[in-house]
């Protein structure tokens, strides 16, 4: 631990945008992180957890799941996880998000193409996809071997006649898009430009092909739902594996 703290303050003072060997470089959720972004030549940036990736030596093994850093007491203490097996395992500071109310009771968050941009839906607790909440943006754990995560992205309201926006799944953050929050374990999302009478309302409407299609609820629920739509609260889910 104490060496953490060393290489935290180390890549605290050092605004250098490659991080000193063994230092700390910008990790998933820190959005407003303002250090180093890269590791020095022969050097990988290895991901901890959704908050912390550190330099260490050698080249990358390949974009696989992130592997935790087991070189002693210098990493903190967190999850070994690969988010590629059969069966979704969370991994630290990430949670699963699913609905509970009937007809799509524990059904998960994710992007209709696992793992990249594409539309938000619902599916299988196999499926599942792996989120957190930073800085107002909802994000993705879609591959930690990646360079950036995937941030949902709300369609704008067209007019005033429009009381459903869609989501899609983006490699940048929706600036100025509304703010995305955990009240509780329930997911809300705001907007000062569009007056909601609930914040946690959302609706699932299943698509030609059969996609379970996530959209923000501009109604109250449960009134004046859209035909061939459900009305749903969806909410995070810590467990270790997704449960059906
Ligand atoms: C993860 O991202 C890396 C780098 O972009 C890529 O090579 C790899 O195929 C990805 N893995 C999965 C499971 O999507
Ligand atoms: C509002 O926007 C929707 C979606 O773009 C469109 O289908 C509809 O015709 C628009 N209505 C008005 C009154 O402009």
């Amino acid at each position: 631990m104490k060496v953490v703290v060393a290489l935290l303050a180390t890549a605290g003072i050092a605004f250098a945008q490659t991080a000193p060997q063994y230092g700390q470089v910008r990790a998933f959720l820190r959005l407003m992180w303002s250090g180093a972004t890269t590791c020095p030549s022969g050097w990988t940036c290895t991901v901890s957890n959704a908050y912390y990736s550190q330099c260490l030596p050698g080249a990358a093994t390949g974009g696989s799941s992130p592997t935790t850093t087991a070189t002693g007491g210098s990493s903190p203490t967190s999850t070994s996880a690969s988010a590629t097996g059969p069966t979704p395992t969370l991994v630290s500071g990430w949670s699963f998000i699913r609905a509970v109310e009937d007809p799509n009771f524990h059904k998960y968050l994710r992007s209709e193409v696992q793992n990249q941009p594409s539309t938000a839906v619902l599916g299988d607790p196999l499926t599942a996809g792996q989120f957190a909440v930073a800085s107002g943006q909802l994000v993705q754990y879609a591959n930690l071997s990646a360079s950036t995560p995937l941030y949902a992205n709300v369609q704008p309201r067209a007019n005033s006649t429009v009381m459903k926006l869609g989501l899609t799944w983006e490699t940048t953050p929706d600036e100025g898009g509304g703010t995305f929050v955990w009240s509780g374990d329930t997911l809300e999302w705001s907007i000062p430009t569009i007056s909601r009478p609930q914040t946690n309302a959302w609706l699932v409407c299943p698509d030609a092909a059969g996609n379970l299609v996530l959209f923000i609820n501009l109604g109250a629920y449960a009134y004046m739902t859209p035909t061939g739509c459900a009305d749903e609260t969806i909410h995070a889910y810590t467990g270790p594996y997704p449960t059906s």
